[in-house]
Parts: structure tokens; C-alpha cells; sequence
């Protein structure tokens, strides 16, 4: 069985007192507790990534960034790039958020290129899809995941897939404190595993589809045994480590019984 994949995404929240603070917590109830159906990984901010790699000291957590960018090295004032981000232990790298579509105006074409340049680094991309409420009333949310997972598919094929993550976060219940129905999410993700089946059956077995909009320890539970969500992406609720803690808690013991 998958291990569910639970992702704190902090977003742009955090200084030094609190990661030191929220990876002590993490590793007093990892020192009580093993985690046998869960994955857990945090993302914090970049300047905060390093300083958690130490704090970590190989526990049961690993690390995710936020974002990356297309070029290795060189003249690119202000990026990061993926070799540096191996250089410093991560595991996953969040593309494709809709607050990157949207703020920083990334286009499916340059995401591509950034889960092109993690895949060819060894680390996993988390790529995210979604729709906005209007394409949902619209009934366009199927095809809307569908374009955005055809780019890479076009572009590096099925292969690209393997070992990788999907994040599916309608943007409407992003942050929004309305979580989509789980019901009706197990039916995007549905869609998301056969449409990559229907060119690599193995590879869309192993897929890893998160949710990820809204999610907190309150609403989690029907999620979670829907058989294609296969792991959460929390923002808001992965703010303090106690919320976070609660939710690995809870999965853990749901997990257990599935
Ligand atoms: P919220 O959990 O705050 O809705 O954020 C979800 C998200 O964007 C995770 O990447």
C-alpha cells in the first residue's frame, strides 16, 4: 500500500523561532509515535529550508520546496535551483501552484519545464492542478486537469509520471475554509488516475493524488478513505505543529483500519 503523503505547504509564513519550535514538536511525537501508513513532509519557505534540514536530524520527516526555478546555475538573479535544493536534502518540489499561475503568472508551458528540470535532478515534483469556480459551474474541471497534465505528457511522455505527485486543488477552495466534497473529489482524482492509465497502467497504480484546499483535522476523515486520494496538501492547518500532529494522528488511526 501507498503511504499517505500529508504536506504542510506554510506558504510565506515562518521565521527561525518557528521552525526551530514546530520541528521539536514533530520530533517529540515521532519519538512516540512511528508512523506506519503516513508520509509526512514540511514546506517551509526557502530561507528557512536549510536551517529545517538540520533540525530534522533524520527523523520521519523529509522536506518539500515550494517552488524552483528552470535554470541550473548562472545569470538568474534571485532563483534557486534544483541542484541546490538537493544539495540541502530535499525530497519534493511543489510546481504548479494556482498562487504561482496566478501572482506570478507561470503558464503551463514554464511548469512544465520546471517539472522537466526536477525529474531529470531526481527529486519529485508535486505538480498542481485545478479549477477555478467559474470553470467548475461551467463543468470544465476534468478538462482543465486534463490540460494541464497534457503538457508534460506531450512534452517528456508518460515515463515523466513515474514516481511523481498530483496535487489536486480546486483553486475556489484554496484557503477559502470550504473544502470541496470529498465525494466529488474522489471523482476528479478517479479521472486523473485513469487518464494517466490509459497510457501507463503500472505508473498510474503507483501516482500519488493529493488533495489539497481547505483541509483540517475537522474535515479529513472522508477524504481519506476515498480510495484515489492518496494524500493531503494543507496549508492554513499545517500552521501550527499541534493541528499538523492531530492530522498525521488521525490518519494514521483511519489508515490503520482501511
Ligand atoms: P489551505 O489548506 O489553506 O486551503 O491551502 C491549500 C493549499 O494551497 C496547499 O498547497
Amino acid at each position: 500500500m501507498k503511504p499517505f503523503l500529508i504536506i504542510g505547504n506554510w506558504k510565506l509564513n515562518g521565521n527561525v523561532l518557528f521552525v526551530k519550535n514546530y520541528i521539536n514538536k514533530i520530533k517529540n511525537f515521532l519519538e512516540k509515535t512511528k508512523l506506519n501508513f503516513c508520509e509526512i513532509s514540511i514546506a517551509p519557505a526557502y530561507t528557512y529550508l536549510y536551517l529545517s534540514n538540520i533540525c530534522l536530524n533524520n527523523i520521519q520527516m523529509n522536506l518539500t520546496a515550494q517552488n524552483v526555478d528552470i535554470n541550473l546555475y548562472g545569470s538568474f538573479t534571485g532563483e534557486i535551483s534544483i541542484k541546490m535544493l538537493k544539495d540541502i536534502g530535499i525530497k519534493y518540489v511543489i510546481i504548479g501552484h494556482s498562487e504561482r499561475r496566478i501572482f506570478h503568472k507561470e503558464t503551463n508551458e514554464y511548469i512544465s519545464k520546471k517539472f522537466n528540470i526536477i525529474k531529470s535532478n531526481g527529486l519529485i515534483p508535486i505538480l498542481c492542478i485545478g479549477e477555478t469556480e467559474l470553470q467548475k459551474n461551467m463543468n470544465q474541471t476534468k478538462d482543465i486537469c486534463a490540460e494541464q497534465i497534457d503538457i508534460i505528457l506531450k512534452t517528456q511522455g508518460i515515463e515523466a509520471f513515474d514516481n511523481t505527485v498530483i496535487a489536486y486543488e480546486p483553486i475556489w477552495a484554496i484557503g477559502s475554509g470550504k473544502s470541496a466534497n470529498p465525494i466529488e473529489v474522489q471523482n476528479i482524482h478517479k479521472f486523473i488516475r485513469k487518464y494517466i492509465s490509459q497510457k501507463n497502467l503500472k505508473i498510474s497504480k503507483n501516482l500519488i493524488i493529493q488533495y489539497g484546499g481547505s483541509i483540517n483535522k475537522n474535515n479529513m476523515d472522508i477524504f481519506i478513505k476515498q480510495k484515489d486520494i492518496n494524500g493531503f496538501l494543507i496549508g492554513k492547518a499545517s500552521l501550527t505543529a499541534e493541528n499538523f500532529i492531530s492530522i498525521v494522528k488521525k490518519a494514521e488511526k483511519i489508515m490503520s483500519f482501511l
